[in-house]
């Protein structure tokens, strides 16, 4: 299929709801995101994970080029990877469209950003619960996401962490205040309740893998957190 690449990210004022593909049934993927796109999904969230950044391994560049090459839909990839410098080049050729690594991971971020950007992706950075917002603050003129993770990374279907709220209020407050535009995206544990709370405290974009994939009628599971 001729892939025109998808309309970049709407403005962080704008919901935007990513089911998280590690979710999905893995025996049929191009139909599983399918099903998402027509159930209203904006952008559809990647999680890869290398079993060394943290404790699970789940697919690599190949099963993100046969979503690119199989879908029409704004591809989220979060690098759940210890060197994501090192792999960079392959998920920019297998067709991402956003690229978040972690600021916990063992490169020099800004250069990755940086190339991130410079292979024509947008730049997301990710945070998780433990780490400070204090790391990652140098940066935020460098990014187009910021990513603050509501369960530690590894597995779908963990309990949200409130105590994040406080981060995303924190760091809502320090983009405007700098007039910066990046989006805040939150990834763990995001159903339509608590979806509700991440709006409150300043985040836009939804990662949601359980609450969606495997709600009973996923359209509907995509309207309420959207509505939340
Ligand atoms: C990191 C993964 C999960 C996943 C979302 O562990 O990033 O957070 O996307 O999983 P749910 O929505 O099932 O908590
Ligand atoms: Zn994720």
């Amino acid at each position: 299929m001729v892939h025109i690449k998808p309309v970049i990210p709407k403005n962080f004022h704008d919901r935007v709801i990513a089911p998280s593909l590690l979710a999905a049934d893995f025996s049929c993927i191009e139909e599983e995101v399918s099903r998402a796109i027509h159930a209203g999904a904006d952008w559809m969230h990647l999680d890869v994970m290398d079993g060394h950044f943290v404790d699970n391994i789940s697919f690599g560049p190949a099963i993100v080029q046969t979503v690119h090459e199989t879908n029409d839909i704004y591809l989220d990839v979060h690098l759940m990877i210890s060197r994501p410098d090192h792999y960079l080049q392959r998920f920019i050729a297998a067709g991402s469209d956003m690229i978040t690594v972690h600021v916990e991971a063992e490169h020099d971020v800004a250069e990755t950003l940086r190339r991130i950007r410079e292979g024509g992706c947008e730049a997301g950075l990710a945070l998780n619960p433990a780490t400070p917002l204090s790391a990652v603050e140098p940066f935020f003129d460098q990014i187009d996401l910021l990513l603050c993770m509501t369960v530690v990374p590894g597995f779908g279907g963990q309990a949200f962490m409130p105590e994040v709220l406080e981060k995303i209020k924190t760091a809502a407050k320090i983009r405007d205040g700098k007039g910066l535009t990046f989006h805040i995206e939150v990834d763990g544990g995001i159903d339509a309740v608590t979806a509700a709370r991440c709006y409150t405290a300043g985040a836009n974009v939804m990662v949601a893998g359980s609450s969606t994939f495997r709600a009973p009628d996923m359209a509907i599971a995509i309207a309420e957190i959207r509505n939340a």
